[in-house]
């Protein structure tokens, strides 16, 4: 089977982009990583590609009329790389309807709770934890799931729990989430790839 060319957006530390690159060196997926997109310059994930000899593109969505012109940019450098496979790893912005039609079924996201618990507009990075622990829930966990035109919509491709510690902090509790995001991401890419 052929290797597919996966591109990785994201906008900050990348943790799940080096999951996908490290199971991508051991043969663990059947796809690696060829370029890595953020919408933030200082996105530590672009020096993690680097690292990888992954070409790391920022692009300034504030150098575009529009989300669909800044997207449409984005499809561009998919193309050139011929990409197969589109992995939102932490990526803030919403794509264009004509970006999720052209990659429609190859595009995943990561979220960092159980869909449908804590997620849509407003519930990314440590707000999403906040609001699990204001919540009072008993259990949290993270969800990949393929991306469709709505926010955190698309179809459930795997889900993992994990139970929260009397008086965990928020800090805490992401820092377990992200570790089961890792795995979870990998178990999903092998599903999908
Ligand atoms: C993760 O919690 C992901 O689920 C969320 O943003 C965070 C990104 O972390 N959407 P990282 O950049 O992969 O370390």
């Amino acid at each position: 089977m052929q290797i597919k060319n996966i591109a990785v957006l994201i906008s900050g530390s990348g943790s799940n982009l080096q999951a996908v690159i490290d199971a991508s060196l051991k043969n663990e997926i059947n796809g690696k990583v060829s370029v890595v997109i953020s919408h933030k310059k200082d996105a530590y994930g672009l020096e993690r590609a680097k690292k990888h000899n992954i070409d790391a593109i920022y692009l300034n969505p504030k150098e575009y009329k529009n989300n669909e012109e800044y997207h449409g940019a984005i499809i561009e450098k998919l193309k050139e790389h011929n990409i197969d496979f589109v992995v939102l790893a932490g990526y803030l912005k919403i794509l264009t309807k004509d970006f999720v039609k052209k990659y429609e079924g190859r595009i995943i996201n990561i979220h960092p709770s159980l869909i449908p618990k804590y997620c849509g507009k407003g519930f990314y990075g440590i707000k999403v934890h906040e609001a699990v622990i204001n919540g009072n829930e008993k259990e949290t966990g993270a969800t990949v799931h393929f991306v469709d035109e709505g926010t955190d919509t698309g179809k459930i491709i795997i889900q993992e729990k994990l139970s929260i510690d009397i008086g965990e902090t928020k800090e805490h509790l992401q820092k377990r989430v992200l570790d089961i995001e890792h795995s979870i991401l990998i178990k999903a890419l092998k599903k999908v790839l």
